[in-house]
């Protein structure tokens, strides 16, 4: 059975096919360096891009795989949450070719594509615990199967993604900053307690980052010579050690945060022995070698997807697709696009 999947959500669009569980090839294109030109991801322009980019891109992954239109047989996309527009371009193209072709039609959560992408990598076992962490949302699920998702925690207000964003914008470096503070950070030596680790005194799974944002900013109004230097900074290379102290801080805050919540939830789920780290602050440096740790300690089994498919990308939209698919399950054409902030609904049919 072959799968393609269709990414769209939010400034990168993403194309890939999956054969038997087995990724084919994959194609991309981002957006990021038009973004970068006004510090965060535009709508308008986004959709725009989108739209420019699908058609070509999906002629380049049938050439480069050999295959034609007619040979795909299930196409999955991702339905939400996202961005409207860019979303509603990856879902028309994904409804119009199912409708041409025949194909089955999948609408995928792209929060669970993250975290079923570890698949592709190593062999799934569920019940799972999945630590989503990306610049739009900040999750804890007990997967209990590709279907069957509980949510235990989420951010109040911003994601971890975000955070590293916003500290990133305010030290004036380019957006999305958080690789550059993740760089940066790895030359410097964190500062313990400097800031606070938000949200940990409860007994909740959820986070709450927007704290810890405002508690940096204020430190660098306080300390303004962290600022003059960043804003100019040409390489990594050339930051001062205080800068990369700082940005360690700030790394270190966040990441053991989620340490804390992440095995808060594993204590209080002691069937769970599986823990897959995903999106695109997964590709956090300190926080891939504490999840190692943690996982380590604990002497359970941690999934890390490779950096490259941390971030927004098609092949974990169509391998999702292609277990759902293998489950019997499909979308009806009329099926809905939904944004950020609406639950997306379990409205697939399913024969096992
Ligand atoms: O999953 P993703 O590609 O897109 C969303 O669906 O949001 O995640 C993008 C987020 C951005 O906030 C970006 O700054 C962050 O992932 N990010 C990182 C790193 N690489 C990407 N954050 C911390 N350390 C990194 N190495
Ligand atoms: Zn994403």
């Amino acid at each position: 059975m072959i799968c393609l999947g269709i990414e769209s959500s939010c400034d990168e669009t993403s194309l890939a096919l999956v054969r038997d569980g087995q990724l084919l090839d994959a194609v991309l294109a981002t957006q990021a360096d038009i973004h970068a030109l006004f510090g965060g991801v535009v709508p308008e322009l986004a959709s725009r891009e989108h739209y420019r980019f699908i058609g070509p891109l999906f002629d380049v992954l049938m050439e480069r795989t050999g295959l034609a239109a007619a040979d795909v047989n299930v196409v999955a996309v991702s339905r939400g949450p996202g961005l409207l527009g860019s979303l509603l371009v990856g879902t028309a193209f994904a409804k119009g070719l199912a409708l041409g072709t025949g194909a089955r039609l999948i609408g995928i959560n792209h929060l669970h594509a993250h975290l079923l992408a570890a698949g592709l990598q190593e062999p799934l076992r569920f019940p799972s615990l999945g630590l989503l962490v990306s610049g739009g949302h900040t999750h804890l699920y007990r997967i209990v199967s590709p279907r069957a998702w509980e949510q235990l925690g989420r951010t109040l207000d911003d994601a971890a993604g975000e955070a590293f964003d916003k500290v990133a914008k305010t030290l004036g470096l380019p957006y999305p900053g958080g690789r550059l503070l993740d760089a940066l950070g790895q030359r410097g030596d964190p500062v313990p307690h400097l800031f606070p680790r938000p949200y940990i005194d409860n007994d909740t799974l959820d986070f709450s980052f927007s704290g810890l944002k405002t508690a940096v900013s204020g430190y660098l109004g306080e300390h303004p010579e962290h600022t003059a230097v960043a804003g100019k900074l040409r390489a990594v290379e050339d930051a001062p050690q205080a800068l990369c102290d700082v940005c360690a801080s700030f790394n270190w805050a966040v990441v053991d945060t989620l340490r804390i919540k992440t095995e808060r939830a594993l204590d209080r789920h002691p069937d769970i022995n599986t823990l897959i780290v995903a999106g695109g602050v997964a590709a956090n440096t300190l926080l891939r070698a504490e999840m190692t740790a943690l996982m380590q300690r604990r002497k359970g089994r941690l999934i890390l997807p490779s950096p490259t498919l941390c971030t927004d990308n098609g092949s974990m939209v169509a391998y999702a697709g292609w277990l759902l698919a293998d489950r019997g399950c499909e979308h009806a054409l009329d099926f809905e696009t939904i944004p950020r902030g609406r639950r997306i609904p379990d409205d697939m049919r399913c024969v096992q």
